[in-house]
């Protein structure tokens, strides 16, 4: 399925320089950018954004870190796009992350993880997390660029 997928590098991704790696793995992987935005995101966003999580005892360090410094939050696009930047990011857990994959290059701590993308098992979990994190005017569409 053609569509659209929401990641994030993650505080401790931009603080180590690796923003413009991740890009280049996915421009590379041949998945398309409609969206990106340099920003920090705030107590009620990273509340809403990480509302699952709510009762989980890591939530409050979930959401200090994520708050903690700018992240740069995107949109990709392409075929199968959720699934494919699932893979390349690899487990959620960096520790259990093959090399290769960005945890498993760059990380090896559960919560400083580098990188989020949405759930591809969690129906509907894409187009949320794009509209709570963009307009849809700030999306670019490239059918209608020549
Ligand atoms: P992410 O894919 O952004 O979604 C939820 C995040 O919670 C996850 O990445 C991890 O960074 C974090 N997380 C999940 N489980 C734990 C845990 N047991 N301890 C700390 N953080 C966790």
């Amino acid at each position: 399925e053609h569509e659209r997928t929401f990641v994030m590098v993650k505080p401790d991704g931009v603080q180590r320089g690796l923003i413009g790696d991740i890009v280049s793995r996915f421009e590379d992987r041949g998945l398309k950018m409609v969206g990106g935005k340099f920003m920090q995101i705030d107590q009620e966003l990273a509340e809403e954004h990480y509302g699952e999580h709510e009762d989980k005892p890591f939530f409050d360090g979930l959401v200090d870190f994520i708050t903690s410094g700018p992240v740069f939050a995107m949109v990709w696009e392409g075929q199968d796009a959720t699934r494919q930047v699932r893979t390349m990011m690899g487990e959620t857990d960096p520790a259990e992350s093959a090399p290769g994959t960005i945890r498993g290059d760059y990380g090896l701590d559960l919560g400083r993880n580098v990188i989020h993308g949405s759930d591809h098992e969690d129906e509907g979990a894409n187009e949320r997390e794009i509209e709570l994190f963009f307009d849809e005017d700030e999306l670019v569409d490239w059918d209608q660029i020549d």
